[in-house]
């Protein structure tokens, strides 16, 4: 396969390399993606559960969908996918991971320096309080959860409509902006502003590589696609 050769090629050459993740890096450990096959939850869509607006009308069944994806995560391992990247983070003197995935599996792999843009879901926000802390209990004895304080938690995510947390996004361009490869693992690149970094680390002279299993809007734009899952792909870049 020429483009594999090539897109080994380069990253190999590459001495500063950053990654951006979806949720199709976390498919073959059983995470379920957002869209297309099996992303539906009880026939709602992510894009109606994981809203301000959502929870302020229905906080409980917002909280059954998080509930729900938790106790899937809990059970799930990283694959080869996640351990490639832990692999490639070790050899580059510059290396970002960004990912748009809440479910630690980068972590639990072993991945240092990782932007998480778009939360966590072993974290709460408390609404009154403000506090951000910890929860990892699986499944949720009462939902929607309390803060110690007595107040309603939200998840530790973002939502559609809600900015990523501060200083992230500049993080995230800077590293797509300085780097000599980008690569663009399991994600639609249908989510903004996460999907814009893809034509930013174009523009600033990446080489760009996608891998999915499915063509995607940006797969015109990039350099390389790679099409496949990422657990076998990302190993035989090594
Ligand atoms: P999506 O569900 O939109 O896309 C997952 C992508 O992974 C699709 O393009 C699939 O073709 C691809 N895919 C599936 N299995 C794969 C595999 N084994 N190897 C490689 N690719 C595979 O997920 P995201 O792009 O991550 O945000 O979605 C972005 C955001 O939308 C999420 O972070 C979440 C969601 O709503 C919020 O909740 C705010």
């Amino acid at each position: 396969m020429a483009d594999l050769e090539q897109a080994r090629d380069w990253l190999t050459q590459a001495k500063s390399v950053a990654i951006l993740t979806g949720a199709g890096i976390s498919a073959e450990s059983g995470v379920p993606t957002f869209r297309g096959a099996g992303g539906l939850w009880k026939d709602h869509k992510a894009e109606d559960l994981a809203t301000p607006e959502a929870f302020a009308r229905d906080p409980r069944l917002v909280w059954e969908w998080y509930n729900w994806r938790r106790e899937i995560i809990a059970k799930a391992a990283p694959n080869p996918g996640h351990k490639a990247l832990v692999q490639i983070e070790i050899r580059k003197p510059r290396f970002t991971l960004i990912t748009q995935n809440v479910d630690g599996l980068h972590d639990m792999a072993g991945s240092g320096k990782i932007l998480k843009l778009h939360g966590d879901i072993w974290r709460m926000h408390c609404l009154d309080c403000k506090a951000n802390f910890p929860n990892r209990r699986v499944p949720l004895p009462k939902m929607p959860p309390h803060c110690a304080c007595g107040g309603m938690a939200r998840p530790g995510v973002v939502w559609f409509g809600e900015p990523l947390p501060e200083g992230m996004m500049k993080e995230a361009e800077h590293a797509a902006s300085s780097a000599e490869v980008f690569l663009v693992v399991g994600t639609s690149a249908a989510v903004y502003p996460a999907a814009s970094l893809v034509p930013y680390a174009k523009q600033a002279g990446a080489k760009v590589i996608e891998i999915n299993t499915e063509p995607t809007s940006m797969s015109k734009v990039v350099d390389c696609v790679l099409q496949g899952p990422a657990g076998e792909l990302l190993p035989k870049l090594l």
